[in-house]
């Protein structure tokens, strides 16, 4: 959400900028700009800084970038709309009165009213309607001598979150960066310093990086970076090498991030379980959990959190703990949950699940539960992502970096990686050896099985052909497919624009089924288990109501117009791989429809507002 990127070194900035930027496209795409140091004349100490805006995506602005952008230090932005429209007036970088300044920030100023109230008050006319001009300004009329101290003073007025790179003409030498509440990461060069929201645009340049905290500030100069706390005590973060290889956020041959992720499943699930199963005593091994056999069996409850498609997977977690481990257990929004003054019992285990590690308001619900004591898990993709950092330990789910805007990669590993916690908690109480040996062997079953499933495309692109101009479509399951239903339908909407609504199967008759008519079309998700029977009564309702229907399912259904078979495997790991095919639904009906499918209307990855 909003992406912030900056170099200062030899090479020339702007190329690098826009490439920094398309690799963050996926957290914004309403408009892009960037600020450079000018090139000084010989003798001169500075050129004062040059800006380019643009409405739209990145190469709207490298399009509109002027003939003469030389320069080697410089920040840049790729925005999503939060104050103000996407226009290029409200475009980053925002300077101050006077042109020296230039700011690009992620995040929300909560106090922005204010602060603009006060600025036009002293004066200052305010160019754009964003929360972020206020920065520039503040930082310009700091009377403090260093940059280090302007941009610490303007914070100090500050109430919000931000991500923030600096620039100053005055100070040509350095970029200054502080971060609170919005990722900020350097990257460490051979005399260069970068500065990004992500790893994806520093990992073409360097491996080596420092991953700001909450509080910290740092000065890059190209040959050297200090880090401190934004009071001005000095600080020592120790860099980490990522992990994952440039080439993995390329887009490999398919045409788009999305396509290409689906596509990886294989092997990120592979991955997932990779190193973790333990024959011996049929159970896992998950050396980040920090969660003793004692402790684990004193657990009462499981309450897990996220956001979206990520608090779907914790819907699919839920139910594994419920019936692998015998705790109760349940999933809610973590941005429903932080606001509704929740009882916080010791008892219960807390789990905080999210691909970017990122968001916000699971960030903050996990920062509410550590403040009332509660012990607190991850389940997170990104290493060291802010949410990994603050729970007391979790499992990675080590799906590589995800890039479409619409989650699927991570979705799959995350359900895996809920199944690994589950098996790990259930044969440290209740669950038997031949079951976990059962659940193990399912598992490893995994990768092949969602290799069958994709190597089903062709079929899934022709229903998706017929189906694409539904009016609405309703996705239905029972119990271990009502997860999948409501991730298949949020997957189709976001997507593919078309409307689509997931309800238990059971509630159809309670209100919804009125919706049903030849144009509003059922996927019904019809497991294998013991609520077959049940699944196939909610089909006849549909079809007495001239619904047409697709289900999901382990062997033909009578009653629908098209089924889409997929292997069985153990009825507890069912919902992972019956979601599989309706990415692809959702992918094809998107193609169909000529959606931009990486990038869907008004929508950004990794929510790092409220
Ligand atoms: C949907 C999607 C979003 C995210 C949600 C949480 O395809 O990607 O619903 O799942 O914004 O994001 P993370 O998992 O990064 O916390």
């Amino acid at each position: 959400m909003c992406g912030i990127v900056g170099y200062i070194g030899k090479r020339d900035v702007a190329p690098l900028l826009l490439e920094g930027l398309q690799r963050l496209e996926y957290r914004g795409y309403d408009s892009a700009g960037i600020a450079i140091q000018g090139k000084p004349a010989k003798g001169a100490q500075s050129a004062g800084l040059k800006t380019a805006k643009a409405k739209g995506r990145v190469r709207e602005l490298e399009a509109r970038l002027p003939k003469r952008f030389a320069g080697t230090t410089g920040i840049a932005h790729t925005r999503w709309a939060t104050h103000g429209a996407p226009n290029d007036t409200n475009a980053h970088p925002h300077l101050d009165a006077d042109g020296k300044v230039a700011v690009v920030h992620n995040g929300i100023i909560d106090n922005a009213a204010e602060l603009r109230a006060k600025l036009a008050a002293d004066g200052v006319e305010l160019a754009s309607d964003t929360d972020s001009e206020a920065l520039a300004h503040l930082i310009g009329r700091s009377q403090a001598p260093t940059l280090e101290e302007k941009v610490r003073h303007a914070l100090s007025m500050v109430e919000g979150t931000y991500g923030i790179a600096v620039l100053h003409a005055d100070f040509p030498d350095r970029i200054v960066v502080a971060r609170n509440g919005s990722p900020v990461v350097l990257g460490i060069g051979e005399k260069e310093m970068f500065v990004a929201s992500d790893v994806a645009a520093l990992v073409s340049h360097t491996r080596q990086v420092v991953t700001l905290d909450d509080g910290e500030m740092a000065t890059l100069k190209a040959d050297d970076y200090r880090t401190y706390t934004t009071e001005g005590s000095r600080t020592a973060p120790s860099p980490t090498t990522v992990e994952w290889e440039a080439e993995s956020y390329d887009m490999g041959g398919h045409d788009t991030y999305m396509h290409k992720e689906i596509h990886e499943q294989v092997d990120a699930v592979d991955r997932v379980l990779r190193g973790r199963i333990d024959d011996r005593f049929s159970t896992v091994r998950l050396g980040g959990l920090n969660l003793d056999a004692r402790e684990a069996r004193g657990v009462r409850r499981v309450k897990i959190l996220g956001c979206g498609s990520a608090y779907h997977t914790g819907l699919i977690g839920a139910q594994l703990i419920e019936e692998l481990a015998r705790i109760p257990a349940d999933a809610e929004p973590a941005s429903e949950f932080r606001y509704r003054n929740p009882v916080v019992d010791p008892d219960t285990l807390y789990i905080a699940v999210s691909q970017s590690g990122e968001t916000y308001d699971t960030l903050a619900a996990v920062q509410e539960l550590k403040r009332k004591g509660a012990r607190v898990l991850g389940v997170v993709n990104v290493v060291g992502s802010a949410i990994a950092r603050e729970t007391d330990g979790g499992v990675y789910v080590h799906a590589g970096p995800e890039v479409c805007v619409v989650s699927t990669k991570c979705f799959t590993n995350t359900a895996v990686a809920f199944a690994l916690l589950a098996l790990h908690l259930g044969r440290i109480r209740d669950l038997s050896v031949a079951d976990g040996k059962r659940i193990i062997a399912g598992l490893r079953k995994l990768p092949e099985q969602i290799a069958e499933v994709l190597s089903g495309e062709e079929e899934i692109k022709e229903l998706a052909a017929e189906y694409a101009n539904a009016k609405s479509m309703m996705f239905v399951g029972r119990v271990r497919g009502y997860p999948v239903a409501r991730e298949a339908s949020l997957k189709l909407k976001e997507v593919s624009y078309v409307h689509a609504e997931a309800y238990p199967a059971s509630e159809l008759k309670h209100g919804p089924l009125a919706l049903i008519e030849p144009e509003v079309p059922t996927v019904a998700v019809l497991p294998d288990d013991d609520l077959l029977e049940k699944n196939r009564a909610t089909l006849e309702e549909i079809k007495a109501r001239s619904g047409r229907i697709l289900a999901v399912a382990h062997r033909e259904q009578e009653k629908a117009d098209h089924t889409i078979v997929v292997p069985r495997n153990e009825v507890e790991l069912d919902p992972i791989l019956m979601g599989i095919p309706l990415q692809l639904l959702a992918y094809h009906t998107a193609l169909a429809l000529g959606r931009d499918i990486d990038k869907p209307r008004n929508l950004a990855k990794s929510v790092t507002v409220e």
